[in-house]
Order: structure tokens, then sequence, then C-alpha cells
């Protein structure tokens, strides 16, 4: 029997992260041979994910530069990726939510004739510039898409209002699958690599900023605001691991570095991460993974951005929309912060992203394509 073969592409962080699961499932399943090209368009922070999920790339473009352009991700992902095709010659390739690395695989994949499967697809805020680039990567990955992996029922809404209506498959989010290999009860911390923060007396906030639409003064307002939050509570410490970009880590050192009980860490393994997420009192953030995750853990965020394309844990209840203006970040947190009763109302968990089987749910869908078995059942949570 012929296999049929599937290449996952992705080269940033938290689609590795989405993805590395997926990529184990499709590796069992016997009428898929599954390859795995990277472009690191992240080097270090992609690097740790794969060695935490050992997985292995077949290809990797290694096109990451310091300080590197929209542009340059692009034509680097497209060029390079020309000459995978041609050697590996795929037929279904997947790729993952939102990144320029998304947008070009896509591209690249169309150009060669060959299939496209999108995970987590349908995300959407309806603004072009927001988030930025990311919106638009998305859109156009959905119009090249043959396959469409919708986290939520509104996101196979979402892709319906644009007129997307085959090859739509409802099947919760791969994160919660990632989930399944990295939350463990006993988990050894490394407390130095936390910055030794205090969890015993100190209610503990995870703090994550990098998005390109929040670089100057909205990061300005959100460090501005973290500041006034310490100066407020002395039994708060704040735990921030930031991200490598120049634009982020210049500005975080420079508003933040040395100020008492604000850590300032490197990236954290994801592995850390998931697991520090479910000890935390609280996560303030910009970034979409952490939105899913804090949700599945009962830990209340307040959502570091004007709108998002993640309403459910919103309307669930554990996620607010903070926004990006100092003072509004500034009175949300107090509030959390100053009353038990509306800490309460947020911190349950609730799933409204995934049940752990997003990643069986995509590998069936693949082969009911290829008419090798049937269709997947939908995820459809009561939320
Ligand atoms: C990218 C994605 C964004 C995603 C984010 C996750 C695009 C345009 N942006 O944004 O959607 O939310 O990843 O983190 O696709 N760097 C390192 N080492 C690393 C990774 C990054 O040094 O391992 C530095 C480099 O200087 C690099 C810079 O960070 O040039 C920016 O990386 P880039 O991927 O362009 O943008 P992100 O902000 O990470
Ligand atoms: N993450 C991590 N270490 C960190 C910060 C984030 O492993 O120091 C994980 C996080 O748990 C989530 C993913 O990276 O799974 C999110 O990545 P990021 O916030 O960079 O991107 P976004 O989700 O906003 O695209």
């Amino acid at each position: 029997m012929s296999k049929i073969k599937v290449m996952s592409v992705f080269g940033t962080r938290p689609e590795a992260v989405k993805m590395a699961p997926l990529v184990l499932k499709l590796g069992q399943c016997p009428q898929i041979e599954s390859l795995c090209c990277v472009t690191a368009q992240h080097r270090e922070m992609l690097d740790t994910v794969l060695d935490i999920f050992h997985v292995k790339p077949d290809f990797d473009l290694d096109i990451m530069e310091e300080g590197q352009t929209l542009s340059s991700i692009t034509t680097k992902t497209l060029g390079g990726l020309t000459g995978v095709f041609a050697q590996a010659s795929p037929d279904l390739i997947l790729v993952h939510g939102d990144t320029s690395t998304t947008f070009a695989a896509a591209l690249a994949a169309f150009y060669a004739k060959i299939k496209v499967g999108h995970v987590e697809a349908g995300l959407r805020t309806f603004d072009k510039y927001s988030p930025y680039p990311e919106e638009m990567n998305r859109r156009l990955t959905g119009d090249i898409a043959d396959l469409h992996f919708c986290p939520t029922l509104q996101n196979s809404e979402n892709l319906r209002r644009e007129n997307i209506t085959d090859g739509i498959f409802i099947t919760g989010n791969t994160v919660i699958d990632a989930m399944g290999y990295t939350v463990r009860p006993d988990y050894p911390f490394d407390l130095h690599a936390l910055g030794d923060v205090d969890f015993d007396r100190s209610r503990v906030i995870l703090l994550t900023a990098h998005r390109r639409e929040n670089y100057g003064q909205p990061l300005e307002n959100i460090f501005s605001a973290v500041r006034g939050i310490v100066e407020r509570f002395d039994d708060v410490e704040v735990v921030y691991p930031v991200h490598p970009s120049p634009a982020v880590f210049n500005g975080a050192h420079a508003a933040l570095g040395g100020v008492p009980r604000i850590h300032l860490i490197a990236p954290l393994p994801v592995d850390a991460m998931h697991n520090l997420i479910s000890r935390c009192h609280l996560v303030m953030t910009d970034s979409g993974g952490l939105q899913e995750e804090a949700p599945a853990m009962g830990k209340p965020v307040l959502v570091l951005r004007r709108e998002t394309e993640r309403p459910e844990a919103v309307r669930a209840g554990t996620a607010r929309l903070a926004g990006v203006e100092r003072a509004d970040i500034f009175e949300m947190a107090c509030t959390l912060l100053d009353s038990q009763e509306e800490y309460a109302k947020m911190a349950h968990a609730v799933n409204p992203y995934g049940d752990g089987q997003a990643c069986s749910r995509i590998a069936q869908a693949v082969l009911s394509h290829f008419s090798l078995g049937p269709a997947p059942d939908m995820f459809l949570p009561k939320y």
C-alpha cells in the first residue's frame, strides 16, 4: 500500500508547541508518511520545543536573522520551500495559525499545486492591522487552504462568512493536546530560572508581551501599569519571560530592569511555562497561546490587547480584555488583586478550546480526505 505523504511546515515557537503533538500523531498512522520541515523563523525558541517533544525535522531552512523583516521571512520561506517541495513531493502540507511562515508556506504549496491543510483555521478579528500581520496571514492562508481545521464552532462560522464552506473540520485546538504532554502535578521547577520567585509568600503574576502592534507606546503603557501594580501590592511578584526580539527585549529591560519583585527572565522551555501557568495567580498577556492555555488551568487572564480572535474564554468568564492603556490595565489588575469575589468569578477551569483529541481528529480528517477512512466527529463543547 502506498502511503500519503504529509509534510508539516512551521517556524516559530507557538506553531511548534501546537504542531509537535500532531507530527507525533501523524507518525503513528500506518497510512501516512509524516515529514517535518521547519523554516526556523525562530531559532532557539523553536529548538527547545522540538527537543521537549522529541521531534526531529527532515528539513530545516534556518532562515532567522536578528531583527528580521516580514519581507525577509516571506521571501526566504518561499525560496527555501520551492526546493524542499521539489525534493520531497508531499501530497499535502500542514501549516499552522497565522505567522509569516504560515502564509509563505501556503503560498509556496499553491505555486507547486500541493494541497494545504490549515491547522487553527478561522480565527478572526476582522481588523486587517490588528493583530498585525497575523490577521492578514490567516485570511490569505484560509483562501489557499483545501482543509480547514477549526478549533471552535465560531472559527468555522467565521470561514463560512467568507464563503469558505468545503473541507471544514471542528477539531479543538492542538494546544490542549500539547498540555497533555507537558503538565505534571510534580513538575520539578528550576526556581533559579524563574528569578528565585517566592511562591510561598507571593501572588505571582505571569506576564508576556511581544506583539508587533504593541511595539512602542502600547508596550510602554503595559510596563508602566505592571510597575504600578508591584508598587501597590507588596505581596505580588511578576515573572516576565522576555521575548528576544530587540523591540521587546530592549524596551522591557529599560522600563522594568532592576525593579524589585519584577523578574525579567529568559524565555522558558514550554514544559516549564505550562507548569508555571498552573502555579501562578494571574496571567497578563498579549499572546495568543496563553489565552488558550490559562483558561484550561483555571487561571484568570487579562488580555493586553484591544481585541481578541479568541472570544470564547471572554464569554466563559475566565479572560477579560484589558486593552493597552495604562489606567485600564492597572485598574483591572487591582480589581482582581483586591477582591476575592472578582477573582473567584474568573478562576474556574474551562476548555472551550479543546479536549486533547484535536490531533486524532486532524489525522482522521486527513485520511478521510484521501478516502482512507471516515470523517472524524466534531469538537463541540458546552460553555
Ligand atoms: C513571530 C510571529 C508572531 C508570533 C510570534 C510568537 C510573524 C510575523 N510573527 O513574531 O505571529 O506571535 O512569532 O513568538 O510571523 N528572535 C531570536 N531568537 C528566537 C526567536 C526570535 O533571537 O528564537 C529574535 C530575532 O532577532 C528575530 C526577532 O526575534 O528577528 C523577531 O522574530 P520574528 O519571528 O520576526 O517576530 P516575532 O515577534 O517573534
Ligand atoms: N511560551 C513558552 N515560553 C515562554 C513564553 C511562551 O514556552 O517563555 C509558550 C506559551 O506557553 C505558548 C506559546 O509559547 O504555548 C505562545 O507563544 P507566543 O506567546 O510567543 O506566541 P503567540 O501564541 O502569541 O503567537
